[in-house]
């Protein structure tokens, strides 16, 4: 598994302890930015994670934010994205399970180190369940093909 691995300013730190996680467990990575703490877009550094996993170069993605919320949102405008924002270990366990997310987003200004740590591994380890969620994210790739405008 190659994972897609992006942060804003606000989640730079965290995402370096993630990184060296990832590291430790011998998982391989690519690191998509940003590369200090000085202020930028997430939106920018979501989208070329993103578009690394839309081209097959990653299976999943972990990107941080402040709040892991504008990740999320920007990642779950790509098809075929599963984005879930995880800040405890039972969210992060039914977001595999349930979910079968496959875009982990995190708050930097949230979440102890320690903790996020917990959240990636379950994220990494827990499978999907199927069966019936199969059926309900089916649907949800139905919505994919329709051009909603609010
Ligand atoms: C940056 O200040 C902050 O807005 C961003 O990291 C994120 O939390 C947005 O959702």
């Amino acid at each position: 598994m190659k994972i897609a691995v992006a942060s804003d300013h606000a989640g730079y730190k965290l995402k370096l302890g993630v990184t060296e996680h990832l590291r430790r467990r011998q998982i391989e990575y690519i690191d998509f930015g940003c590369y200090s703490q000085e202020k930028v877009d997430y939106v920018d550094f979501a989208v070329k994670a993103l578009e690394a996993m839309a081209r097959g170069e990653c299976d999943r993605a972990i990107l941080v934010c402040g709040t892991g919320i504008g990740m999320g949102i920007v990642a779950n405008k790509f098809k075929g994205i599963r984005a879930t924002p995880c800040w405890d270990e039972y969210v992060a366990e039914m977001s595999r399970k349930h979910n079968n997310s496959n875009c982990l987003t995190l708050g930097g200004r949230v979440l102890p180190l320690d903790e996020a740590l917990l959240i990636v591994d379950i994220w990494l380890d827990t499978p999907f369940e199927g069966g019936r969620h199969e059926e309900r994210l089916s649907k949800i790739s139905q919505l994919e093909a329709r051009n909603f405008k609010i």
